[in-house]
């Protein structure tokens, strides 16, 4: 897996799961059961009533906390919405920026996914970028200029000194759209083709930068998947959904970084 110069990443998306109660109680699980390697971090990203919560219960364990989505103002008349500031606030370190259900069940665009990157990055938050082609998208032959215009849309106008600037970094995390959520898993080979294809991306854009931004996969992670997609070379981490529900398969996930 990976490079000397990348750590990994695992992070659980627990999506719109668990009250404050069963989250504290599932991050609790995942900090004392799992086997944490010097060389990997690992993130939670719980439901927004349970960010403060589980950032408390997670406090001097080697677990931390992200946002799920966030808006790109600090405050103001946002109904319903939640600034980068505020997950600061509530013990968050990183956050999810466009993933693929706010893309496309909330109609999020590239521009918006900037936005919140930018807004991410400067409160000092990291942000976790998801891109990745519909099922239509890959039958139809354009995967990688989709994923091409996702990155660009989501880094706008920044540089690689930006993302040098800011401490945490930027990671990008691949997420094909068919392969979320189904139990369809991509091929590693097929992960890593898109993962070499995005590192090129950010080398044309950032340059050397590009050997620091981790590339997470996402979809159908599972246990027994995991060591076989981290074990691609661009493969820095992994995006898990589903499984990391469960304290114990979270755990084996975990372990599989090393
Ligand atoms: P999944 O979700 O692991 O349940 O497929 C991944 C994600 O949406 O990040």
């Amino acid at each position: 897996m990976t490079s000397p110069s990348r750590r990994a990443l695992i992070a659980g998306n627990w999506k719109m799961h668990r009250t404050i109660a069963g989250s504290v109680e599932l991050a609790r699980a995942i900090a004392d059961g799992a086997r944490i390697g010097a060389r990997t971090d690992v993130v939670v990203a719980p439901v927004a009533t349970a960010l403060a919560a589980v950032a408390t219960a997670l406090r001097g364990t080697a677990v931390q906390v992200a946002g799920q989505h966030c808006h790109w103002e600090d405050q103001g008349a946002f109904t319903g919405e939640i600034s980068a500031e505020m997950l600061a606030d509530a013990g968050c370190r990183w956050c999810l920026v466009g993933h693929s259900e706010r893309r496309h069940l909330f109609a999020e665009t590239d521009a918006m996914v900037h936005r919140k990157t930018v807004a991410v990055l400067r409160r000092g938050l990291v942000p976790i970028v998801c891109v990745g082609e519909t099922l239509a998208e890959r039958e139809g032959g354009v995967t990688f200029e989709v994923l091409r215009r996702q990155w660009q849309g989501a880094i706008g106008d920044l540089t690689g000194d930006d993302a040098l600037r800011f401490a945490g970094g930027l990671v990008l995390a691949y997420e094909p759209v068919w392969a979320i959520g189904t139990g369809r898993t991509a091929k590693a080979s097929d992960a890593q083709a898109a993962h070499a294809y995005l590192r090129d991306r950010i080398r044309h854009d950032f340059g050397d930068v590009a050997d620091r931004v981790r590339i997470l996969y996402g979809g159908s992670v599972k246990p027994d998947n995991a060591a076989e997609l981290l074990a691609q070379p661009d493969v820095d981490g992994l995006l898990v959904g589903g499984a990391s529900l469960d304290a114990a398969g979270f755990s084996r996930i975990i372990q599989a970084a090393g």
